[in-house]
């Protein structure tokens, strides 16, 4: 009886070594990226408790309410949650070992994430972030390092049409006048309000400004105004932050409905978008966060950071017709017969040895048939190892662009290589 095929749970995507080549090269031009703006990595546990979720993002957002993969640990009744992002866990591990003690953090950290969304293209259960987070640095002159260093990356990905979205939330203070001002504005307008926005009235009136219903933009467009709000230290960092990304020749567009569906923000937002991946055009998107370090148990400490979704990220890439590099072979080793076969293995190793790329056959077959693999493998040289040989101890190259096969003895093998290679 055949067995029915397992798939991949929905929305949680295999990547497949074709794809993964990118993904690889990415990965490095992140990496050195990061390092030239001095970010030391940090690698933080998929799960959690799901407490820290709930505190850090807030109990009346989408990712808390409905998106976060949580269950009970039966083994010691422990409530954990699959990471639905980064920065929860960052400023957690971060606390738990004392890295603020001392000095300043800039951290990163890569790698998946998940939230139980319906599944459509640029939006997945399981989706990959870079996230960076700077810790301790309360003055606009990181914000501005953040957004700097992100239009560099986009130029380094050969990005075309990205934007930029910027936006102020203000401090504590004049966000919670905003609010009550807010509730009574839709208080008076509760006709208008669909069931989601009646929900979220009293818990996340701000949420209702980033409403998509056609039927409440006219009241959401006279809404009360977070930057008739604002008090002057905040207005001050807004103003210096764009001052510096003016003098970088970094365009911007001011979007004061850009909210954010976590609660943790205030001051700075933004957001990195494109309208050539559909509905899901963000790419990056972050912003302070001064509250949250307290808030998680910690000493009050300022901070900043951001994260970018991989997966639309290389689906831009891709659109733009990007190729990643195959990694390359430099050498095939075919070989027949038992005593061939010894020496082709250990001969593979040394060759590895000298930090050259070796592909040993596996599988026997003809010499022919090992030749054409040896062909479709892109290696520069096949080394050919038969009963002759092996009982000589010699082996013989043959360069795969031409040129004459040659026999040499396993002493003057690396040498011949590396003249042929070179
Ligand atoms: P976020 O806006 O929730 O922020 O996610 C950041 C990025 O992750 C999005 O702009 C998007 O590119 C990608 N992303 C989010 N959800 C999905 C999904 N379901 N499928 C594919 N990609 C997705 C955060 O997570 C914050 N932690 C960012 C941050 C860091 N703020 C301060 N520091």
């Amino acid at each position: 009886m055949s067995k029915e095929t397992l798939q991949a749970v929905r929305g949680m995507n295999d990547i497949l070594p074709e794809e993964a080549e990118l993904w690889l090269w990415f990965e490095e031009v992140v990496r050195d990226w990061l390092h030239g703006y001095g970010y030391r990595n940090i690698r933080m546990p998929l799960v959690e408790p799901t407490a820290l979720f709930k505190r850090a993002i807030g109990e009346v957002t989408d990712i808390v309410e409905k998106e976060m993969y949580s269950f009970e640990d039966s083994l010691n009744g422990d409530h954990l949650t699959l990471r639905p992002e980064g920065t929860a866990s960052c400023v957690r591990a971060v606390l738990q070992h004392n890295l603020l003690y001392n000095a300043p953090q800039r951290l990163y950290y890569s790698g998946q994430m998940f939230r139980h969304e319906r599944p459509q293209k640029g939006r997945y259960r399981q989706f990959h972030q870079v996230g960076v987070e700077a810790l301790g640095f309360g003055g606009p002159d990181i914000d501005a390092e953040q957004i700097i260093m992100c239009a560099r990356l986009w130029r380094k990905l050969g990005l075309r049409d990205v934007t930029l979205q910027l936006n102020t939330l203000g401090d504590s203070a004049s966000r919670q006048r905003h609010r009550d001002k807010l509730i009574a504005y839709f208080e008076q307008h509760k006709e208008v309000l669909d069931a989601d926005a009646t929900r979220r009235l009293h818990s996340n009136p701000l949420r209702i400004l980033d409403s998509k219903n056609p039927a409440m933009q006219d009241i959401i467009a006279g809404a009360p105004k977070l930057m008739d709000e604002l008090e002057e230290d905040a207005i001050k960092h807004f103003e210096e932050l764009q001052a510096i990304l003016k003098r970088h020749d970094i365009a911007f567009e001011i979007n004061p409905r850009l909210v954010r569906g976590l609660d943790y923000y205030n001051r700075t937002v933004f957001e990195w978008v494109t309208t050539r991946l559909g509905a899901q055009g963000t790419i990056c998107a972050g912003g302070r966060y001064d509250g949250l370090v307290e808030q998680i148990g910690g000493k009050p400490a300022p901070a900043m950071g951001f994260a970018m979704g991989v997966e639309r990220l290389l689906a831009l890439v891709q659109e733009d017709g990007m190729i990643a590099p195959k990694p390359e072979v430099d050498v095939y080793v075919v070989h027949q017969g038992e005593l061939a076969g010894q020496m082709a293995s250990s001969v593979a190793e040394q060759l590895r040895d000298e930090k050259l790329r070796v592909l040993l056959h596996c599988g026997g077959g003809s010499f022919k048939s090992q030749m054409k693999k040896a062909d479709g493998s892109g290696a520069r040289i096949a080394l050919v190892i038969g009963d002759d040989e092996a009982q000589a101890n010699e082996v013989s190259i043959k360069p795969m662009q031409g040129g004459d096969q040659v026999r040499v003895s396993v002493q003057n093998l690396i040498a011949t290589i590396n003249q042929i290679i070179k």
